[in-house]
């Protein structure tokens, strides 16, 4: 929809949002009207270099051509129906993840907080059902974040933090410890932990990747003692981080894995994969969505999906990782950078406030995210050039430069 269709101007439409709307967003100062491959557009047709990707979403670019045109064949055919019957695109998903990324069942949901969901339940009736009523305990990382809804959110390791405050308890059954820590891991273990469950990278928390050794010794921990490994990959599926799943990085597969974010190249999706045994666990009526596996969604995925791995965008994701992650490294007041692949924070030392060079760049038509005190995160769309990343990084030391 554009402002031209509506006869009203932006500060009357920004005044209906503010009106009505329940606020719960730090809105930025612009209508996003439409967006094409690595821009978005405002209102008056203005540029924003986009590295935030509707967080991490539009990895393929923004209104992808094979995903638009994915989208408007199935709405003419089917926009919903319900999961009794059958429906093409559902199937043809399904074969087509799990084949990718070598896992055998597929579960839909439609978003990253209800796959995580879907996982926690999963991995407590598979213990619950295996080994008796007490086995349902799950690990989790410090610093961690896995959604908003009340399993994800107590599955979340940070206790009293923004997005837990003033909901009251959280579920009982999760324990958490410091995250690339694997004696800790171990340690938070007992007889009636069933699942190990954390993010790959942890993004929210900071942007850290796990280390090599971490993420095969809770492999190897979670074998030895009938446990699950559970990654949450619903930030670094869909090769942002120059694989198509981040846990092919560590040459490890999980039991259960979640997705979402980049899956539906802009369509709301999530889901989850599971091995065969740990899949079955699930069985008629122990767990359903009216809208999950949505047809629109999952032709969307497969065009996705087609564009992801036809462009080696994970190839890209990778290259492109490594040459931002250098160049960022020489901006002034830079403490760290990390990354994996195109999943990019920075640290700043003390003096720099994350939140402003945010603003900053902003204003200066560069779009990315803020993370605790002096962190900036940056997911752009895979499909990005050195010349974005040149132009990343001079807005970024000029953000930088106005607050020194
Ligand atoms: C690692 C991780 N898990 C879960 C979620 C929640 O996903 P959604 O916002 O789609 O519910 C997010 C969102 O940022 C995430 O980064």
């Amino acid at each position: 929809m554009k402002l031209a269709d509506t006869g009203y101007t932006a500060e009357e439409i920004k005044a209906k949002a503010s009106k009505y709307m329940i606020e719960t967003y730090e809105r930025f100062n612009f209508i996003a009207e439409t967006a094409k491959e690595q821009y978005v557009y405002d209102e008056n047709g203005e540029g924003y270099l986009d590295f935030y990707a509707g967080i991490a979403v539009n990895s393929a670019g923004n209104c992808n051509e094979k995903v638009v045109a994915a989208i408007k064949d199935q709405v003419e055919d089917c926009i919903h129906t319900f999961n009794y019957p059958y429906t093409i695109p559902q199937a043809l998903l399904a074969e087509k993840v799990c084949t990718t990324i070598g896992m055998d069942k597929i579960f839909y949901q439609n978003s990253g907080t209800e796959a995580n969901e879907a996982m926690i339940k999963m991995a407590r009736k598979y213990g619950i059902e295996k080994y008796g009523p007490n086995r349902y305990h799950i690990v989790t990382a410090k610093m961690g974040f896995h959604g908003r809804t009340f399993g994800a959110m107590s599955a979340t390791g940070q206790p009293g933090n923004g997005c837990q405050i003033g909901f009251g308890p959280m579920t009982y059954g999760f324990s958490y410890a410091p995250y690339n820590d694997l004696q800790a891991f171990k340690d938070a273990c007992t007889e009636n932990t069933i699942a190990i469950m954390i993010e790959p990278v942890q993004g929210e928390g900071g942007v850290h990747p796990a280390t090599m050794e971490f993420m095969k010794g809770l492999r190897e921990f979670c074998d030895e003692n009938g446990m699950l490994l559970l990654l949450d990959e619903v930030q670094t599926g869909w090769c942002r981080t120059g694989s198509v799943m981040s846990f092919m990085n560590y040459g490890i597969k999980p039991d259960i894995v979640s997705m979402a974010k980049a899956l539906g190249g802009g369509m709301p999706i999530g889901a989850i994969c599971a091995t065969e045994e740990v899949s079955k666990a699930f069985s008629a009526g122990s767990h359903g969505t009216t809208f999950g596996g949505h047809p629109v969604s999952c032709a969307a995925a497969l065009a996705q999906i087609d564009e992801l791995l036809s462009r080696d965008l994970a190839g890209n994701a990778k290259k492109m990782g490594d040459y931002f992650a250098s160049k960022l490294a020489t901006l002034p007041h830079v403490k760290e950078v990390r990354h994996q692949g195109l999943l990019v924070g920075v640290e700043f030392d003390d003096s720099i406030d994350g939140v402003e060079v945010k603003h900053g760049c902003i204003d200066r038509h560069l779009l990315i995210t803020a993370i605790g005190a002096h962190t900036i995160r940056m997911v752009p769309p895979l499909i990005i050039t050195e010349a974005d990343c040149d132009k990343a990084v001079s807005i970024i030391g000029e953000a930088v430069a106005a607050l020194s």
